[in-house]
């Protein structure tokens, strides 16, 4: 497996949960698992908390537009697994401050960054002789990966069975540098076509994982269905309309050693699906409390945790503040990103204290406490592909309110009405990307939170859902041996 960012190394978002828990339930499930990864210079700094990191003593060096750019690889283990985790040690390009970006501006040199990174990767796999079955690649940051195995090493010793798998995390994140960046890239520029890594003039790295790939995953049922239209695909759709019969959806699934209510170490008072009243009393007193909030038992929270961007319907709450601060709740935000949405927050927070709080940053001890802390969790966005705060909301019997998309669509029921969908419902969903039926979805749960009966049902059936990987890696494996099927098919 190769990812930008895998839990606990290192993390900007989901990709970084998946990637961790993925590498973990594949190793459990009995399969042999070895995860790449950056050495990034924050890696590091949190070296107390991580397992110990060795020099493999492997160094090589990569043609990276005609200069040779020296690498070398160092070892540990992922916490509690057998998997072996690489990283592609290059100071030059990933001792930094961030992963990706500053100050909302990408690092200039990203297309070298991870063309180099991906490349490491074949190239460490045949210094060491790793022979994999499959490879998986994860978003544009390892779509080189795909192409240089179907060209440069097709048939190479260690590669000769080698089949790919391209998972898709964010369409709107592609991987797009102008054509002079080509060389970066290792591939000859005859793949420089439309069909390949060419779009809109642009190389694409991730229509080049795309196109190479033996296999295409997305991260949830309805997001593959929603991709392979113009509104969703980002000028992919034609490619995976193509590609239909190779790509499917799986849902993420959720690390229970890492989110889970009985034993999380960042709450404050544990607690189980018999003992979340009283387990919600405490961690929601201490979060009014370090939050500087009203210190109220009675008052629903509403939390929301999320980087802060166009997809994740900030528009609609800030749109929406004065009609759901009209009523009596609270409001909890932890994020970091788009300047604008933290200053508008921030001014919702001054103009509501007591009742609005806002933490710009990140900091995953605080995440974990309002995903125990909060009643309700908020997530009405634009398009998820998957999403995990939903997921890890109704473990924590924090109800979602999530808009009808991606993977919110295929891991929320909505409630309907005490008739019809008591039984079931988990949350409460809507559709239109509309801030007037966002601020009614609140006000109804805001009425059900004052029915304890209803509401307790609806906590007890989302803290009942099977969110473990299992089921997942299991699906990821049945990919994995069609990608290997495809692999012996293709011509070497
Ligand atoms: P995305 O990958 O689009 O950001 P997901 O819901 O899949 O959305 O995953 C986001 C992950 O990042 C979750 O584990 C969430 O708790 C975490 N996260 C996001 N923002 C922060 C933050 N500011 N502090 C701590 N954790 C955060
Ligand atoms: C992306 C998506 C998110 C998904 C995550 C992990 O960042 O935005 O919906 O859960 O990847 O797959």
């Amino acid at each position: 497996m190769a990812a930008s960012e895998a839990v606990p190394f290192s993390k900007t978002g989901g990709l970084a949960d998946v990637a961790g828990a993925l590498a973990k339930s594949l190793d459990q499930l009995g399969h042999d698992v070895t995860l790449f990864l950056p050495d990034y210079f924050l890696l590091r700094q949190n070296k107390g908390s991580l397992p110990a990191i060795h020099d493999t003593g492997l160094r090589f060096s990569i043609q990276m537009n005609g200069r040779a750019v020296p690498g070398a690889v160092n070892w540990t283990t992922l916490p509690n697994t057998n998997v072996r985790v690489l990283l592609v040690r290059q100071p030059e390009y990933f001792d930094r401050r961030h992963l990706y970006q500053e100050d909302g501006h990408g690092y200039a040199d990203n297309c070298a960054r991870f063309c180099f990174f991906s490349r490491a990767v074949l190239e460490i796999c045949r210094q060491m002789i790793l022979r994999p079955d499959v490879i998986h690649s994860n978003d544009w940051q390892t779509g080189v990966v795909n192409g240089l195995l179907q060209t440069q090493y097709n048939g190479r010793p260690g590669f000769e069975r080698t089949g790919s798998v391209m998972t898709l995390h964010n369409m709107a994140f592609q991987g797009r540098f102008w054509h002079f960046d080509m060389p970066l890239t290792g591939m000859d520029w005859r793949h420089f076509n439309q069909n390949q890594m060419e779009a809109w003039g642009d190389l694409n790295l991730l229509k080049t994982g795309i196109a190479f790939a033996d296999q295409i995953t997305t991260v949830s049922p309805t997001y593959a269905t929603e991709i392979c239209t113009s509104d969703e695909g980002y000028g992919l759709e034609g490619l995976l309309s193509h590609r239909r019969d190779d790509l499917v959806g799986i849902l993420n699934g959720i690390d229970d050693d890492v989110w889970n209510p009985e034993t999380d170490h960042h709450i404050p008072a544990p607690y189980s699906i018999d003992t979340v009243g009283e387990g919600k009393r405490q961690c929601k007193a201490h979060l009014q409390t370090r939050m500087h909030l009203d210190q109220r038992a009675d008052v629903p929270i509403l939390g929301m945790v999320s980087r802060m961007a166009d997809q994740k319907g900030f528009d609609l709450i800030t749109g929406a503040a004065e009609r759901i601060l009209s009523q009596d709740l609270q409001m909890l935000f932890l994020g970091t990103g788009d300047a604008y949405y933290e200053g508008q927050l921030r001014d919702l927070a001054r103009r509501y204290p007591g009742k609005v709080a806002v933490e710009i940053g990140f900091d995953d001890s605080l995440a974990h406490q309002i995903e125990a802390g909060s009643d309700i969790f908020l997530m009405p966005s634009r398009f998820e592909p998957c999403g995990l705060n939903q997921m890890y909301s109704l473990r924590y019997g924090t109800v979602p309110i999530v808009r009808r998309v991606g993977g919110l669509a295929d891991s929320v029921e909505n409630f309907a009405s005490e008739s019809e969908s008591l039984q079931t419902a988990t949350g409460f969903v809507f559709g239109d990307y509309s801030k007037e039926l966002l601020a009614e979805t609140i006000e109804k749960a805001i009425w059900l939170y004052h029915q304890p009966h209803i509401w307790r049902q609806i906590v007890r059936n989302g803290m009942s859902r099977d969110w473990s990987w299992t089921r997942s890696a299991h699906e990821y494996v049945a990919v994995y041996r069609r990608a290997m099927e495809r692999r012996t098919r293709r011509s070497p």
